[in-house]
C-alpha cells in the first residue's frame, strides 16, 4: 500500500518527509518521491525507483529546500514500479503536485476526456489523470467559474471539484505552487491522518510517521477534505460543509504504531481483511456483473479447460477455485501444486487456460509452471498481489488482489484475496459462456460484496476462539475436516497451524475419515470440523460422532443460529450464513485466529516461524 506524508509549517520540509516516508515503510513499496515548495514558489521534486535509501542517497548533498511538501512510497497498481510511474505528480502546468493512494476506478474515462482535451501525460497512473482533472478545475476557477463555491481557498475549492467526479478509493494530498502555504488532503476508502503541532502540521497515510514530531492527531472521515496551513486545520465534506473534529492523543509506541496497535503482523493482517476485500472486490461488481477487464486481451472462446498452479496456500485457493469454475462455468478445471505440475508432463495446449496463482508472484515453482504452459502454447493468466512481479511479465495478462503487502511471512489477507479473485473469475467465466442463473449470479455477487462487513462483524468478538484456543495449545497433533469447497478450508486452517504453532496438523476431506484417518482418532488427537450449513451439512454431523464416539475432542465451525451442532461439538465456533460456495472466505477466518492464539499460548514467533521465507524463490 502506498504511503503519504504532508507537511506544512516552519522546519525544513525534506527531512521529515524522507523521516515520515521511513516509518511508513513497513506497507511495503517499489518507488519513492517527495516534492518540496519554498516560499518563493521554487518546486523540487524528486523521484527513485527501489528502496526510499535511492532517493536519500540521490538528494545528498541537494535536497531541496522548503517549509511545505509531500513524500510518497509507491505500491504499483496502475503501471510498472519506475521513476516516472513514482509520485509525487503533476498536472499539464507542473504547478500542481499530487500524491494518492488508492484505486480511481474511473481513471480510463477521464483520461481520455482529457486527452482530448490536449492533455498529454507522463505516466501510465490514474493519479497522474487526477493532477489534470484539479488543473482544469482550478484554471476554471481563476477565469471566473461559477457555481456552488464553498471553501475558502481557491486551490482547495479546485480538489474538491475534482474529487466530486472522482470514482473509486483515494487518500491524496496536493499542493499548488501559487499558494505556497497551503496543503489540501482528502479521502475515500483510504487512510489518512492529521497530525497537530505547534505552527507545523502534517497528513501521513498512519501514525507512525507523525510520531516524531507529534502526538496530536485527528481523523479525517471518508469523503472529507482537510485544510491544511502551518497555523491551523479546517476539516470540510466533500460537499463543502465544515466539520468539527476533537483531536486525540496518540499513546502507542512505534513499533506498535506500525502494527495499528496490534502485537503481531499477522493479527493486524488478518484484521484488516475486511477493508483489503473492498479494495479487491471494488468496481469489479457492477450492476450485476463481473468486470475483468484485465481479461479482455485472451481468447476465451478458446478455452476448453482450465488448470490452477500455484504453491502452500495460494494452492488451497486453486482448489477452491477450481470447484467454482467446474460449477458455475461448467469448464473442466484442475488445481495443481507448481512443483508436482512443472513435471508431471500435463496435457496442455491452446485451448487450455493456466491460470497461476501467486501472493509474491516470484514463486520459483509456480514460475516454471507458467513457462511451461507459455511453451505449450496455452492462454496464462497470473493472479498476484505485486505489481511488477516476475509472474506478471511472463503471463498473458494480471489480476492483481489488491489486499495491500503481506508482511507477515503466513499468508492471511493474501488467501482471502485469491479465493476472492477466483470465485470472480469463475462467475466472469460463467458469464461469459451464458451458463449460469441470473438469479443465482445475483445471489453469489450479492453476498460476495456483503462479505467484508461480515468478516467485520465476525472480527469484532474473537474471545470465543481465543478461549477454544488456548485449551488446545498443549495438544501435539490436530485433525481437520471439510467438505466439498471447504476441504480446501480445513487444509488452509491445518497449515496455518503447523507454519506459526509448529502443532503437526493434516486437513481431511471428511467423507475420508473412514478411509484410513479415523484409526488414528483417540482422546490426544482433537479434530477441528467444518460444519457450516450446506448440502452435506447431515453427512458432516455423521463424520462429527464418529469422531466423538473415538474419543476425540472436537471444535464445530458452524452457521450462526446452528443450535444443533452444539449437541455434536465439544465447542463452536460460529460464522454468519453465506452461500456454501463462498463460505470457505469466511470460514477461513476463525481458523486464522485459532491458529494465531495457539501459537501465541506457545510462545511461538507468529510473524516469523522457524525455518520459512515469505517468499520462496528457490527450488
Ligand atoms: C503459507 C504461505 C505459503 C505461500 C506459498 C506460495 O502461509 O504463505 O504457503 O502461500 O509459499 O507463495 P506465493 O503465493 O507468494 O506464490
Amino acid at each position: 500500500m502506498c504511503g503519504i506524508v504532508g507537511y506544512a509549517g516552519h522546519r525544513a520540509a525534506t527531512p521529515i518527509l524522507l523521516d515520515g516516508l521511513k516509518r511508513l515503510e513497513y506497507r511495503g513499496y517499489d518507488s519513492a518521491g517527495v516534492a518540496v515548495l519554498d516560499p518563493e514558489g521554487c518546486l523540487a521534486i524528486a523521484k527513485a525507483e527501489g528502496k526510499l535509501s535511492r532517493l536519500v542517497e540521490r538528494l545528498d548533498g541537494h535536497q531541496p529546500i522548503g517549509v511545505l511538501g509531500v513524500g510518497h512510497t509507491r505500491w504499483a497498481t496502475h503501471g510498472a514500479p519506475n521513476t516516472v510511474n513514482a509520485h509525487p505528480h503533476t498536472d499539464s502546468s507542473g504547478d500542481i503536485v499530487l500524491v494518492h493512494n488508492g484505486i480511481i476506478e474511473n481513471y480510463a474515462a477521464l483520461r481520455a476526456e482529457m486527452a482530448e482535451r490536449g492533455h498529454d501525460f507522463a505516466s501510465e497512473t490514474d493519479t497522474e489523470v487526477l493532477a489534470h482533472l484539479i488543473g482544469v478545475e482550478y484554471d476554471a476557477l481563476r477565469a471566473g467559474a461559477n457555481g456552488f463555491r464553498p471553501l475558502p481557498h481557491l486551490f482547495a475549492e479546485a480538489v474538491r471539484r475534482a474529487l466530486k467526479r472522482v470514482e473509486g478509493a483515494y487518500a491524496v494530498v496536493a499542493f499548488h505552487r501559487d499558494e505556497p502555504n497551503l496543503l489540501v488532503g482528502a479521502r475515500q476508502f483510504s487512510p489518512l491522518v492529521i497530525g497537530l503541532g505547534q505552527d507545523e502540521n502534517f497528513l501521513a497515510s498512519d501514525i507512525p510517521a507523525l510520531l516524531a514530531y507529534t502526538r496530536q492527531a485527528m481523523t479525517l472521515e471518508d469523503g472529507e477534505l482537510a485544510v491544511v496551513q502551518p497555523g491551523g486545520v479546517q476539516v470540510y465534506t466533500l460537499d463543502g460543509q465544515p466539520v468539527v473534529r476533537q483531536p486525540f492523543t496518540v499513546t502507542w509506541d512505534l513499533a506498535a504504531a506500525e502494527k495499528s496497535g496490534f502485537p503481531h503482523f499477522f493479527l493486524k493482517e488478518i484484521h484488516e481483511q475486511p477493508d483489503r476485500l473492498r479494495d479487491c472486490l471494488r468496481g469489479r461488481i457492477t450492476e450485476g456483473r463481473v468486470l475483468l477487464p484485465e481479461l479482455d486481451g485472451l481468447d476465451l472462446r478458446r478455452v476448453k479447460r482450465v488448470r490452477l498452479v500455484a504453491c502452500g496456500t495460494a494452492y488451497h485457493a486453486c482448489l477452491m477455485g477450481r470447484t467454482l469454475i467446474e460449477r458455475w462455468a461448467r469448464l473442466p478445471a484442475e488445481a495443481a501444486i507448481g512443483s508436482e505440475f512443472r513435471y508431471a508432463e500435463p496435457m496442455i495446449d491452446d485451448h487450455t487456460l493456466v491460470v497461476l496463482v501467486s501472493q509474491s508472484g516470484e514463486t520459483a515453482d509456480t514460475l516454471a509452471s507458467l513457462y511451461l504452459a507459455r511453451e505449450q502454447a496455452a492462454q496464462t493468466v497470473a493472479i498476484t498481489n505485486v505489481v511488477g512481479s516476475t509472474i506478471t511479465r511472463y503471463a498473458d495478462t494480471s489480476v492483481y488482489l489488491r489486499v495491500g503487502p503481506e508482511i507477515s511471512v503466513a499468508a492471511s489477507k493474501s488467501y482471502l484475496g485469491q479465493q476472492s479473485v477466483l470465485a470472480l473469475l469463475a462467475l466472469y467465466l460463467a458469464q461469459q459462456r451464458g451458463l449460469m442463473e441470473a438469479d443465482e449470479a445475483a445471489e453469489m455477487l450479492e453476498a460476495l460484496q456483503t462479505m467484508p462487513d461480515e468478516i467485520e462483524a465476525l472480527l469484532a468478538h474473537t474471545d470465543r476462539v481465543e478461549g477454544v484456543a488456548r485449551r488446545f495449545a498443549h495438544v501435539r497433533s490436530f485433525f481437520y475436516m471439510g467438505r466439498g469447497p471447504n476441504h480446501p478450508t480445513a487444509l488452509e486452517g491445518a497449515l496455518k497451524l503447523k507454519e506459526i504453532s509448529y502443532i503437526h496438523a493434516e486437513g481431511y476431506a471428511s467423507g475420508e475419515l473412514k478411509h484410513g484417518p479415523i484409526a488414528m482418532l483417540d482422546p490426544d488427537l482433537p479434530c477441528l470440523a467444518i460444519a457450516t450449513r450446506s448440502a452435506t451439512y447431515a453427512k458432516t454431523v455423521s463424520n462429527i460422532q464418529e469422531v466423538r464416539a473415538r474419543g476425540a475432542q472436537v471444535v464445530a465451525l458452524a452457521t450462526e443460529g446452528d443450535t444443533e451442532i452444539a449437541r455434536h461439538a465439544h465447542h463452536v465456533l460460529y460464522v454468519p450464513a453465506t452461500p456454501e460456495a463462498l463460505s470457505p472466505i469466511i470460514n477461513t477466518v476463525p481458523l486464522q485466529l485459532f491458529a494465531y492464539y495457539v501459537a501465541i499460548a506457545r510462545g511461538c514467533d507468529v510473524d516469523q516461524p522457524r525455518n520459512l521465507a515469505k517468499s520462496v524463490t528457490v527450488e
